[in-house]
């Protein structure tokens, strides 16, 4: 079996993708679900880019201990002083800097010739290497770039000592067979091409980067980049969880391995889009709500003779938590952590209370507290501890007459300073929305405002993720119970601590 190395691009080329953005508190617990995962490489961002990029670089470099933690930079020594200030602490490591290579490229974005993109690889990846002893080239554009001098572009990296070279199709247009050919001729046209890693990086333009990332496989690309949930800029990077499933499942075909845990591909995934707010698409391969579901009787009734007759996969390879009732409201918190730990999470003392105390307030008003509930409070225990705004009640009065106008009375504890407001609005939501915007004397928009059932039945949990913004910045926020509008409400007091944090935090 030839071994993969996964480099995880989220919190890079995926959050560079419009709603993904993250604060440093979620990027440092994404990234550490990336360790838990067991990919190769975390790209933890872009370290000139900004102070906070800068600043989530280096706090996952020094969280992280078993994977290679990677920063991206153009070829300018700014940018690379920079990414190696924001790695340096790690455990392994990494600058990847890039340029162009492609004429549309180098003659309309760089303004560069041939001859000057050659002598900057030459001369930055040199700079790199005697901070780095692991650099990374990637030739931007590469699959559009002439195939001849994309070699001596590599050749000259080589060089000058990077040790991984990525081959990106940027913008998505190549087809598998290229991409596959493309391997094959930089194998045979690269000087030292045997002594580093080929790496490649697919975006998904025409839904074909999964297919374009294992063609490249077979022509031996031993690195990989790839997203979770295939998050990225447009129509996203090559999905993760789509790659090594695919090579897990189909190991005869590959004849290849990646070092990933699949039982924690399902964990991040969710824990991904609870962080967004961007919700995974019911019918995504691998990690939909749709994805080992069957509907149709002839499907079922093969399932249940034999699950193989239409499944290729079983739910619990990559850790989907099974819906059956686990705990019930006279369950104590010794069994709550014990069930916790043989799901895989591993809570601090004061999580396990904040979840503790959620799970009695829901085992009050629902029966059976499954897998995906116990799943769903986990992933919002950060909310519940500590915030600056706690909700400690609502009413609500609706009414559909013209002459009663619905109203919403909201009561928060702001730093242990109880207030209340009641207003009018459009509906509850919008009536509760106002009188918390009144209450703390904030102007916030919401952007966008989506309401999801985490299990089946009627007693479901319903999680409300809110996108708003205070006029500059956008923040999501999430809530989850068993009444859709205290979701809704919590939702939106988690934004709002989200955007108080943002503004009191240090630097
Ligand atoms: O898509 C791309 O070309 C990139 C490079 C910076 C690797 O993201
Ligand atoms: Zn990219």
């Amino acid at each position: 079996m030839r071994r993969i190395k996964i480099f995880d691009t989220t919190l890079r080329d995926g959050e560079q993708s419009p709603g993904c953005s993250m604060n440093l508190p979620e990027k440092v617990e994404m990234a550490r679900q990336l360790e838990k995962l067991g990919v190769d490489i975390i790209e933890a961002g872009f370290a000139i880019a900004s102070p906070m990029d800068f600043k989530s670089v280096q706090k996952i470099a020094r969280a992280v201990k078993s994977c290679t933690v990677a920063s991206l930079a153009r070829c300018v020594k700014g940018d690379i002083d920079a990414a190696w200030d924001a790695v340096k602490d790690a455990a392994h490591p990494r600058i990847h800097v890039f340029l162009a290579t492609s004429d549309i490229h180098m003659e309309y974005k760089l303004q560069m010739t041939r001859e000057q993109v050659l002598a900057r690889i030459s001369e930055m990846v040199a700079y790199a290497r005697a901070k780095c002893g692991d650099i990374e080239f990637s030739a931007e554009d590469a699959s559009r770039s002439d195939w001849a001098f994309l070699a001596q572009c590599y050749s000259n990296a080589v060089a000058a000592g990077a040790t991984t070279l990525n081959v990106p199709d940027t913008v998505g247009y190549s087809t598998p067979q290229e991409m596959g050919d493309l391997i094959r001729y930089l194998r045979e046209n690269v000087k030292g091409v045997e002594n580093v890693d080929i790496s490649v990086h697919c975006h998904n333009d025409l839904g074909m980067a999964v297919a374009n990332t294992l063609s490249c496989i077979q022509a031996g690309a031993s690195q990989v980049e790839c997203t979770v949930n295939g998050i990225g800029e447009r129509a996203g990077n090559a999905s993760m969880e789509e790659i090594v499933m695919a090579l897990h499942t189909r190991r005869d075909f590959y004849g290849a391995e990646s070092g990933v845990n699949t039982k924690q591909i399902y964990r991040s995934s969710k824990l991904l889009s609870n962080i967004t707010g961007v919700p995974i698409p019911p019918s995504k391969a691998i990690v939909g709500a749709n994805a080992f579901a069957h509907e149709s009787g002839i499907h079922q009734h093969g399932v249940i003779a034999n699950a193989q007759t239409y499944e290729i996969m079983n739910s619990t390879d990559v850790g989907i938590p099974q819906n059956t009732m686990v705990l019930g409201k006279h369950s104590g918190k010794h069994a709550l952590r014990e069930k916790l730990e043989s799901m895989g999470y591993e809570l601090t003392d004061e999580e396990l209370e904040s979840v503790f105390t959620r799970f009695k307030v829901m085992a009050d008003k629902k029966k059976n507290i499954t897998g995906s509930d116990l799943e769903a409070l986990v992933l919002h225990r950060r909310n519940n501890i500590n915030p600056t705004c706690r909700l400690v009640g609502h009413s609500i009065n609706t009414s559909t007459s013209d002459v009663l106008p619905t109203t919403s009375y909201v009561k928060l504890e702001r730093d242990g300073e109880m207030m209340e407001e009641v207003a009018i609005g459009s509906g509850p939501v919008d009536a509760a929305f106002k009188a918390i915007n009144r209450m703390l004397g904030m102007d916030i928009k919401l952007e966008s405002f989506s309401l999801n059932a985490v299990t089946d039945g009627e007693d479901a949990i319903g999680e409300a993720v809110v996108k708003v913004t205070d006029g500059s910045e956008s923040y999501t926020g999430t809530g989850l119970s068993t009444d859709i509008l205290e979701s809704s409400i919590r939702a939106y007091v988690n934004s709002i601590n989200k955007i108080i944090e943002a503004g009191t935090a240090p630097d």
